[in-house]
């Protein structure tokens, strides 16, 4: 078994881990999260969204964030954008990258943004070729790869169909994401080896949510297929609208653990994402479902996690 030396964790707690809290986040909060997360080594962030900030009310206050995060640290800092309209905000607000989403069924996709899987990928179109022209990278996802809360199984076929058709737009990643966190390892192995019969590696991140306790199967069947980019949350935070019965990501701290447990650098620092994690449940009042995260309140508010 040959697996990485070395992998990118994509930091996504600051979007997909507070979109669905239904406790208000004060920006200022949000801010020192994500100036937490870059001290702890993330370099990575997904930090905002420009969705309708009447359907994601949680993440409206974005451009204020914008403004909050930190300069030249190093990292870099991406946006969730919908449409053209998502474009110019993201772009109004300084963002040197952007990531676009769809999915593989479009019971999904109408549910989340109103459009089919073609409809959405007809709007990238645009929003992609400005962004480039831009200066401005551009991520993709692809939602529901393996299960869709409202259609069930999803065929391999359809999620390289997808992944083929963001990248021919001009994105320069593929985030293949298990939206609602039911997928085990041996659909993530069948579907991702699939994938990469078409798409390079270099160009797959995986994205996992731990609805069922499987994230980290999953991360090592993706690592030995040879994936280097995995999504992460801060604390496990995380879930989507959409997306009944799903909850939160894949906790960062502990995909850290495990990875530094395998030898695997992803020069992140466990302890202080626990920490970054915990500036959030302090002001949600209520605990976060990482092992690290429980095993600190559990011993006293000490950090158990190996620096
Ligand atoms: N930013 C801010 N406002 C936007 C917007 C954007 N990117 N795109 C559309 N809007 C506004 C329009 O101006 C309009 O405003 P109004 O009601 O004040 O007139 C309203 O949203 C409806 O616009 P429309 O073009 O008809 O969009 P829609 O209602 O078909 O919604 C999306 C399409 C994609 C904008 C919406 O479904 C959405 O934001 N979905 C995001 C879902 C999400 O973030 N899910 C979690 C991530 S997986
Ligand atoms: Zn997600």
């Amino acid at each position: 078994m040959r697996l990485p030396d070395r992998v990118i964790i994509v930091e996504v707690g600051p979007r997909d881990g507070l979109q669905n809290e239904a406790t208000p986040i004060p920006t200022a909060v949000k801010v020192a999260f994500i100036h937490k997360l870059v001290e702890a080594g993330l370099r990575q962030i997904e930090a905002a969204s420009f969705v309708n900030p009447k359907v994601i009310p949680q993440l409206a206050d974005a451009p204020d964030v914008a403004r909050g995060l930190p300069n030249s640290s190093g990292a870099t800092f991406s946006a969730l954008v919908p449409n053209e309209k998502g474009l110019d905000r993201a772009l109004e607000a300084g963002f040197q990258r952007i990531a676009v989403f769809t999915a593989a069924s479009d019971s999904f996709t109408r549910k989340n943004t109103g459009m089919t899987v073609d409809e959405s990928l007809a709007v990238f179109e645009a929003v992609v070729r400005r962004a480039t022209s831009a200066g401005v990278s551009v991520r993709g996802y692809v939602s529901t790869s393996f299960v869709c809360p409202y259609e069930g199984e999803v065929r391999k076929e359809r999620v390289r169909e997808v992944a083929e058709r963001l990248l021919a737009l001009g994105v320069d990643e593929v985030a293949v994401s298990d939206t609602i966190g039911a997928a085990g390892p041996v659909e993530v192995t069948r579907t991702v080896e699939w994938v990469l019969g078409r798409v390079p590696l270099t160009k797959i991140a995986l994205h996992f949510h731990d609805t069922y306790g499987t994230a980290l199967a999953n991360v090592l069947a993706g690592l030995q297929l040879g994936v280097t980019t995995f999504d992460a949350s801060a604390g496990g935070l995380g879930g989507c609208p959409f997306a009944p019965g799903a909850s939160g990501n894949l906790a960062t701290e502990d995909l850290v653990y495990m990875l530094d447990r395998m030898g695997i650098v992803t020069g992140v620092n466990g302890r202080k994402v626990v920490e970054a994690a915990d500036v959030v449940a302090r002001t949600l009042g209520r605990p976060l479902t990482s092992a690290a995260w429980r095993r600190m309140r559990a011993s006293g508010g000490e950090c158990t996690v190996p620096p």
